[in-house]
């Protein structure tokens, strides 16, 4: 299908033969028009327009619309769909109930993945995957109530009681306000750092083909409905290889602070190639990027302004996360394996300066990454080739043999 990609399915036709992938190290899983990678310049492209100019000139909400529907909208396009969006960033108030079910100590994401599946018992009208105007209701609700949903989650977690949305605020704002304010006092959003939340949104809307967006897709391929395939992504995100990783990262500088800050960068850095340690630098390294993340730059120079506002230009997690940075693009085995700041790098550490607790981090990446997930989930159901995804295997066990009676077994 192209100079570098053999459509392997013909040759299964005629052959029987089939690949060997683990990781899917070299296998496309579709094909896809949304969005683009090339690891090797350290570009991304949402529907053919470059990240830094996304970050730079549209807001969050601009960026789903693009995702979901190919173009940027309009002045008039933009109004009617925040509308839509804010007239639905409620959820059902028998939610509270489910949460209550929770341990209050139970992990953002562990509440997150139970409450966006249980979304799927609500919403009788969207839960036909198959249905075009059941996808683009579901589409809005997801977007519309996950901040609702991470921001229930976490004033549960403190117990405070939930701060309804207002949707008279920006979708960021309102987040911020659901998150940080109380019935108390009225909640007044820093513009700097609604920018920064907003721009982490943005850099993580969607990429590509990774874990939880390919599970998204194997899950909804079996024509369950889209509450649920969110939830598996939500579920696949966790792991600190994939979106736990800003989580594992911000973690692993606090304990170097511990260990004695910048001066044990070189020690750490030591233990990190020491193979048997099994110690990795978290947010470091990626399977497409060969190169500087693109987002992980953009969050950097975030990272710069969210501290001057906040008067922590000196914070000492900064320092050892450029610390860490420095030594390791100079030294061989990073270079060597082509292993770059990713975007979690730096994103743990401006969400913790806006005042997000690390345990949440996770969640945020979730609540940003729903519109591209549904994204592809459209696409691929759109797509009138889609078949349910279903991996073959290589079989390496025992061949057919006998079962011996329980008595006679050694
Ligand atoms: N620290 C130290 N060594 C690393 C790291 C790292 N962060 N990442 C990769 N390597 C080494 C591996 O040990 C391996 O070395 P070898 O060739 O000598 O065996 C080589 O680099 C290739 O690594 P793989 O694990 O084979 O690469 P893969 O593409 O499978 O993994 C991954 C990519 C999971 C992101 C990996 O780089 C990693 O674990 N990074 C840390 C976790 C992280 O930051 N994840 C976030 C990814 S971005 C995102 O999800 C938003």
């Amino acid at each position: 299908v192209g100079p570098d990609v053999i459509d392997i399915r013909k040759l299964y036709a005629q052959t029987g033969k089939f690949t060997y992938d683990p990781g899917f190290l070299s296998t496309a899983s579709c094909q896809s028009a949304i969005t683009y990678i090339d690891g090797d310049k350290g570009e991304l492209l949402y529907r053919g327009y470059p990240i830094e100019q996304l970050a730079e000139n549209c807001d969050f909400l601009e960026t789903c619309y693009l995702l979901l529907n190919g173009e940027l909208p309009n002045v008039t396009e933009k109004a009617k769909f925040v509308k839509t969006v804010n007239g639905h960033t409620m959820v059902n108030e028998q939610m509270q109930f489910f949460l209550r079910g929770f341990r209050r100590d139970a992990h953002p994401m562990a509440v997150l993945t139970g409450l966006v599946g249980g979304l799927s018992a609500f919403y009788h009208d969207s839960t036909d995957v198959q249905n075009p105007e059941h996808r683009a209701i579901a589409a809005i609700r997801l977007i519309a109530k996950m901040p609702t949903l991470v921001a229930m989650a976490y004033k549960y977690s403190i117990g405070q009681p939930y701060i309804y949305p207002r949707n008279d605020l920006s979708y960021t704002s309102n987040f911020m306000r659901m998150m940080f304010g109380t019935p108390c006092e009225e909640y007044v959003p820093n513009d700097v750092l609604v920018r920064a939340m907003d721009r982490i949104f943005i850099l993580h809307a969607d990429h590509e083909q990774n874990a939880s967006t390919s599970t998204v897709r194997l899950c909804g391929s079996s024509g369950t409905n889209p509450f649920a395939a969110i939830a598996a992504g939500v579920a696949c995100l966790w792991g600190p290889a994939h979106g736990g990783a800003n989580e594992a990262c911000l973690n692993m500088l606090e304990d170097i602070q511990k260990m004695g800050g910048v001066a044990k960068v070189g020690k750490f850095i030591e233990q990190v190639k020491d193979k048997n340690s099994g110690v990795r630098l978290m947010g470091f390294g990626h399977r497409v990027y060969k190169n500087y993340d693109p987002r992980a730059k953009l969050m950097r120079e975030t990272c710069h302004e969210v501290l001057a506002e906040m008067g922590l230009q000196n914070d000492p997690l900064f320092k050892l996360a450029m610390e860490l940075e420095k030594i390791a693009l100079e030294d061989d085995y990073f270079v060597s394996r082509k292993l770059y700041p990713n975007v979690d790098f730096y994103s743990g550490i401006v969400q913790r300066a806006i005042g997000i607790p690390v345990s949440l981090f996770t969640a945020i990446f979730a609540l940003a990454r729903t519109v591209g997930w549904i994204a592809q989930l459209n696409e691929m159901i759109g797509d009138p080739e889609y078949k349910i995804g279903r991996p073959r295997q290589l079989f390496v066990g025992a061949t057919a043999r006998d079962v011996t009676p329980i008595a006679e077994r050694a």
